[in-house]
């Protein structure tokens, strides 16, 4: 085969990412050139609105808002999908795969709902898939499951996957600030998506849990075989609550493997972590990852999360890889798409995942709700470990915050909508859970 001393690039997309990947591919094309040995030309480039005022100017005749023309370009030799959503970007992704082109895709929404289709038409059709800056925006966390950790068995991978949403609640942690305003300014920065429920409702981070539970387990577990809940409804009275328990609160993704009983637990939830865990303190757009493997042990892993510059950087190592790919070829390196072979592991039941709770409660401030409270959770066998009670906003009402000790999510389900039932408890309870990772 052939290999063409110049390799052409075509981004489908030309926002936050795409723009990113331009100045930086231009600022660092004689370093990168000559460490891979071939001209790397970024040849097209495509986007909605031609008119649209951007950053980061390119001639116009590179421009076109035609993303299926750059796929289907066989001069192109490697197209980047920087546009999101999930049916004209599968679109652009199946039509470049199809004709055996390499594809740089930072789209984690579109990995976790068509992965398997992907690869399938990757490995079918000679075509290659590259997604570093789908999961934790520029830390290596792809590379490092896929090759640095490929002699480990993960038992447990948890962290923040979501610079949005860690930036939105340090905000809040830190400053007390209002959740819209620090919203707007994440928006405002580049690192929310273009529909930021995807965000903070935890989505996101769902996809992204996706995407490392089958690097890790070879398993695609669709976001409805998870807990996936968001941030929304945490208020600066909680990290205040959370502090004087010792406590921060992260947004999390949690994978675990239970290798005796071959059940796979992943989950997204805002999670208490205790003060001096070292993921807890990873602040602002950073996220962090925990990975521990049979072999290696736990190792960690930090960076910025979200972004252009940090997104950029995951996105032209794909670049680089590719360009290693075509020269050398497959199997040169540990490069290529993903062949993890399925290992057959079931979902935990929800009676086999466990935690510790907090549960806050605006209950009427009535003799004898606490006794009502507790003795629904009695009923469940959840076991009371503290109880702090404050005042709430509503008049007449108190704020009743209720740590666990350890119970299963099944069991807490129950407790929760026991609760809600009660005419004491006002409004929709909030459940945290504790993550005692480092025990
Ligand atoms: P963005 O700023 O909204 O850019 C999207 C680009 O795609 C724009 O150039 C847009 O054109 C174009 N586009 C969107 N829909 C299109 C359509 N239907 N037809 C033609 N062009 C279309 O988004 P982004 O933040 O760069 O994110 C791009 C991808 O990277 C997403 O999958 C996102 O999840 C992922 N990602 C983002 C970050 C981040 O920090 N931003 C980090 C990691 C991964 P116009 O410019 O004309 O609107
Ligand atoms: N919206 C995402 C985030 C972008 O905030 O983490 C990076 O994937």
């Amino acid at each position: 085969m052939s290999v063409p001393s110049t390799l052409n690039i075509g981004l489908c997309g030309f926002g936050t990412v795409g723009q990113g990947v331009w100045q930086h591919l231009t600022s660092h094309r004689a370093e990168l050139e000559a460490r891979l040995g071939v001209k790397l030309n970024l040849a097209r480039a495509s986007v909605r609105d031609l008119k649209k005022k951007r950053d980061v100017k390119v001639p116009a005749r590179v421009l076109t808002t035609d993303p299926l023309a750059i796929a289907r370009d066989p001069a192109i030799h490697i197209v980047c999908e920087l546009m999101g959503g999930t049916t004209l970007a599968r679109e652009v992704t199946l039509a470049a795969l199809w004709r055996g082109a390499v594809v740089v895709s930072a789209n984690k929404a579109l990995i976790c709902e068509h992965g398997p289709e992907i690869i399938a038409a990757a490995q079918k059709h000679g075509g290659h898939f590259f997604f570093e800056a789908s999961v934790a925006g520029g830390i290596p966390i792809i590379k490092a499951l896929r090759e640095g950790l490929v002699a480990n068995r993960f038992t447990r991978i948890y962290g923040i996957l979501n610079g949005t949403c860690n930036y939105i609640l340090t905000q809040m942690e830190e400053h007390d600030a209002p959740y819209a305003a620090v919203l707007a300014e994440a928006k405002r920065l580049g690192y929310a998506e273009a529909d930021e429920s995807l965000d903070v409702d935890g989505w996101d981070t769902a996809h992204k849990a996706s995407v490392l539970a089958w690097l890790a387990h070879g398993v695609w577990v669709k976001t409805d075989q998870m807990i996936v809940e968001g941030i929304s409804r945490i208020t600066p009275a909680d990290f205040k609550t959370a502090a004087t328990l010792g406590f921060g609160i992260k947004l999390l993704a949690v994978i675990t493997r239970d290798f005796a009983k071959n059940e796979l637990s992943v989950r997204v939830h805002p999670t208490l972590l205790p003060a001096g865990n070292v993921v807890a303190n990873v602040s602002g757009v950073f996220n962090a990852i925990s990975v521990t493997g049979d072999v290696v042990g736990t190792t960690f892993y930090s960076g910025r999360g979200a972004g252009r510059d940090a997104t950029a950087s995951a996105v032209i190592s794909d670049i680089a890889d590719a360009a290693s790919l075509l020269q050398h070829g497959k199997g040169a390196h540990l490069l290529g798409e993903i062949t993890a072979a399925p290992r057959a592991c079931r979902l935990a039941p929800p009676q086999h995942v466990l935690s510790r709770f907090y549960l806050r409660l605006t209950v009427r401030d009535q003799p004898g709700v606490l006794a009502r409270v507790a003795s629904v959770m009695a009923k469940h066998k959840v076991s009371i470990a503290s109880v702090i009670q404050g005042p709430a906003d509503e008049p007449g009402a108190a704020s009743l915050v209720l740590t666990t000790h350890e119970s299963d999510e099944r069991a807490m389900g129950a407790t929760l909508k026991r609760l809600k039932a009660l005419a004491a408890v006002l409004d929709e309870p909030v459940l945290l859970r504790i993550g005692d990772f480092e025990r």
